[in-house]
């Protein structure tokens, strides 16, 4: 979507009129610029009971020259900034490109900047497809290539606040977009490789952003046990790929964002049953998400230093792959005896957390697709989230609820430590016990964690983890998305990073 940001004038083919409840008036401002029939048409519906304006509400009227949604907003004092996003998200949904793409959006009477600014970034994190794979005949009139083009008016008041917001809005919601674009990507065209070489390519010209990659070769000099071991099995080998925004600006400790990027898990040696092993193409989010933040975090002109890591391979079955029963070397020195080679997510993180333990980490925030078990935990409503840090952890779960990225605390406990430290020929084990299993990953990675200085009093840096194994794709309950990879914490972790 291209869009542009004015006062209350004339209308485009299709005007948006978000209204809140109890308008037994149209506000005068909101007919600016309709016609006569068009006028007539919003007041009679206004006055029937078609449109109560109460929240979930949506009507259209046609005339012959444009197209009205009244969008009902509920009363303006109960309005938050997660269900003015829904509602912008759904009205993008009920558009369709045949009817006109240049739209007008007019907020009027009761409406904040803030308001405005989520309605807006619903309607852009909606307005997305992934059909790059169609052919063009098999598009119909909505796959028109042609971008809408959305003028959001409001009194002048509001321009400058709503200008800056939705131009951030926009630089969000286009890493939102690369993160999903990603994650649908199936595992024959992206590869830890080619993810690499898209990194490279958008770093490319970026004077404040560099990408580093350690290929096959490079992880072989550094022992990096974890990622060698789970995509040796592939001929597709792996990668790690280290991202830096802005290293003038280094200044001591910065944030860094480790996420977990298995292009395809078919289980390994341990193998996957079928159904539905389709959907382990996403299990590349947390690595997606990583992409879409350095992306959205360039786009709002982020100022601090922060660097990002993303754990890529492909985790395969065949005569070079591990197996269970291995004892791994990893980067940390720690061995790990391997029970299961489908619990591959932890080893990969265990040397991106090892590795981020080099570059004096401010905290470090780990994502992951990593066990099922927490899809069953808290299905797609909610990332799990873990932490060795109450400070990080309030912050990480308030930034994640204030942008409609549900992250909830789960339970770090020494009995789940217990569990993983529990092997009788490897310093550790990649598998705990059966119930409560995503605690004993979130346990394994806590091995992993780095610490702040030498010796036995040296402190752990300040580190989450994030299970998005249930809120990387699947949902059906959340406006912004369709279906397909969703983009989780994207715009969390700019909230949490990029703070004003
Ligand atoms: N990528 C999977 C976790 C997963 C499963 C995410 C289903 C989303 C949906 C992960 O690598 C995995 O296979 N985990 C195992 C761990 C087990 C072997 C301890 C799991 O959850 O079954
Ligand atoms: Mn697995
Ligand atoms: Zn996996």
């Amino acid at each position: 979507m291209e869009h542009g940001v004015t006062p209350i004038e004339t209308v485009e083919q299709t005007l948006i009129l978000p209204l809140f409840e109890a308008v037994d008036k149209p506000p005068n401002r909101s007919l600016t610029g309709l016609s006569r029939a068009a006028q007539s048409q919003v007041k009679a519906a206004l006055a029937s009971d078609d449109f109560d304006g109460k929240s979930g509400k949506m009507i259209s009227l046609w005339n012959g020259d444009c197209k009205v949604v009244l969008v009902g907003m509920g009363k303006p004092s109960d309005l938050k900034s997660n269900s003015a996003r829904d509602a912008g998200a759904n009205t993008m949904a009920s558009l369709n490109k045949s009817h006109g793409k240049a739209i007008t959006v007019r907020f009027t009477s009761g409406w904040k900047a803030t308001m405005m600014t989520a309605f807006a970034e619903g309607m852009m994190l909606r307005d997305y497809k992934f059909d790059k794979y169609l052919s063009k005949d098999d598009k119909d009139d909505n796959d028109d290539d042609t971008p809408y083009n959305i003028t959001f008016q409001a009194s002048v008041r509001h321009l400058v606040n709503l200008t800056a917001g939705c131009n951030r809005s926009a630089a969000m919601a286009s890493g939102v977009h690369i993160a999903r674009d990603l994650g649908n990507e199936p595992a024959n065209k992206l590869y830890p490789m080619e993810y690499a070489v898209r990194a490279q390519a958008f770093a490319k010209g970026k004077g404040n952003l560099s990408v580093t990659v350690l290929d096959w070769d490079e992880l072989q000099k550094n022992n990096m046990g974890g990622l060698i071991n789970v995509g040796k099995g592939s001929e597709h080998k792996p990668c790690m790929v280290i991202w830096e925004l802005n290293a003038k600006a280094k200044d001591g400790p910065c944030p860094i964002i480790v996420g977990k990027g298995i292009t395809f898990d078919t289980g390994g040696i341990s193998l996957k049953p079928g159904a539905a092993m389709d959907e382990m193409k996403f299990d590349m989010h947390g690595s997606a998400t990583v992409f879409g933040l350095m992306v959205a975090l360039h786009g709002v002109g982020h100022k601090g230093h922060m660097m990002a890591i993303s754990c890529m391979a492909e985790n395969s079955p065949s005569s070079t792959a591990y197996r269970p029963g291995d004892v791994i070397d990893t980067y940390s020195g720690k061995t790990v005896e391997v029970l299961n080679t489908d619990a591959e997510g932890r080893l990969v993180l265990a040397d991106g957390l090892w590795k981020a333990g080099e570059f004096n980490p401010e905290y470090i925030i780990d994502l992951a697709t990593l066990t099922g078990a927490c899809v069953i935990a808290l299905g797609h409503e909610a990332s799990g989230l873990w932490s060795n840090d109450d400070d990080l952890l309030e912050n990480l779960r308030k930034a994640a609820a204030d942008s409609g990225e549900l992250a909830w605390p789960m339970p770090l406990l020494p009995a789940f430590e217990k569990q993983v430290t529990g092997s009788k020929i490897a310093d550790v084990k990649n598998l705990g016990e059966r119930y409560g299993g995503s605690n004993s990953a979130a346990a394994f990675l806590k091995q992993f964690v780095p610490k702040n200085g030498e010796g036995d009093d040296a402190k752990q840096y300040p580190w989450a983890h994030l299970d998005i194994a249930g809120t990387a794709w699947g949902t059906s309950n959340n406006a912004t998305v369709a279906h397909g990879a969703t983009g989780v914490h994207v715009r969390t972790l700019v909230r949490l990073i990029n703070d004003e």
